[in-house]
């Protein structure tokens, strides 16, 4: 079966300073998957790397079977990738329609944008009410719907996620979780990366461990929620 992802040993940095050193992943067509490791592992870089805004110097990143070297961030749109970055970066003096809008940009199909912007709104009703609303106004839990459902306006099929519930209370991050799944069930392909290493591990198909820019392990979720190491490392449980 092909992969909607595929990544080849990947090395990226800034500058002379390499950040990513190996990494090797997958993501099937709908499936969940979750990054997690310490801060400064380089999740984040890593995502950066899949959605074109930082260039690989090693390594290839291949999407439904494409190699993607040289694409350009609006070319991993157009090849199904959306998206939603660390720290949500709205922006914060549009309104919350403005800000769904945006993720929308290299679409043409008026009717269709539309009907997906009635599908987010349904997804998140508060973002429906606050519409003309200044994303900057909202709280933290609505802003990280407004990304998501940014995110969701580019109809991707596979949808990045940089942390999910950072910062955020149990309550929000609850309701984004159900809403991450509901994303995942209607077909779309889920890479998340996720401080909260339980909440990912139940959510996920599968994970990677990232460590100092290397894989250090991967597998069935289930089997890491399991792995005593990872427990240590990770949730501070023995
Ligand atoms: N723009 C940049 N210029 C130089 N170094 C950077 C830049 N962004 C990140 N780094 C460095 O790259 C390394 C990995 O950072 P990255 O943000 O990818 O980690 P992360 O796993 O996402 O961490 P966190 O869990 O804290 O979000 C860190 O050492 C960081 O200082
Ligand atoms: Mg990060």
């Amino acid at each position: 079966m092909q992969q909607k992802l595929s990544v080849t040993a990947l090395q990226a940095g800034y500058g002379d300073v390499r950040v990513l050193w190996d990494i090797s992943l997958d993501v099937g067509p709908a499936e969940l998957v979750c990054i997690v490791g310490s801060n400064g592992a380089g999740k984040t870089t890593l995502m950066r790397c899949l959605s074109g805004l930082l260039k690989v110097s090693a390594g290839s990143i291949v999407v439904d079977g494409k190699p993607m070297q040289g694409a350009s961030p609006a070319d991993f749109v157009r090849a199904g990738i959306a998206h939603v970055p660390e720290g949500r970066r709205l922006f914060s003096a549009m309104s919350v329609r403005d800000n769904l809008l945006m993720g929308a940009y290299l679409r043409t199909d008026k009717a269709a944008i539309a009907a997906d912007l009635e599908r987010v709104y349904a997804m998140f009703p508060i973002l429906a009410t606050r519409r003309n609303q200044d994303a900057g106004t909202m709280s933290g839990g609505e802003q990280q719907m407004c990304a998501i459902g940014r995110g969701l306006m580019a109809a991707p099929s596979l949808l990045l996620v940089d942390e999910l519930s950072l910062g955020l209370a149990p309550r929000a991050v609850e309701l984004l979780t159900e809403s991450l799944r509901a994303v995942n069930k209607s077909g779309v392909a889920v890479l998340l990366v996720e401080q909260d290493v339980m909440n990912a591990l139940e959510l996920a198909d599968r994970a990677y461990v990232v460590d100092h820019g290397r894989v250090v392990k991967s597998g069935p979720a289930m089997s890491l929620v399991n792995d005593p190491a990872i427990r240590e490392a990770y949730m501070g449980l023995s």
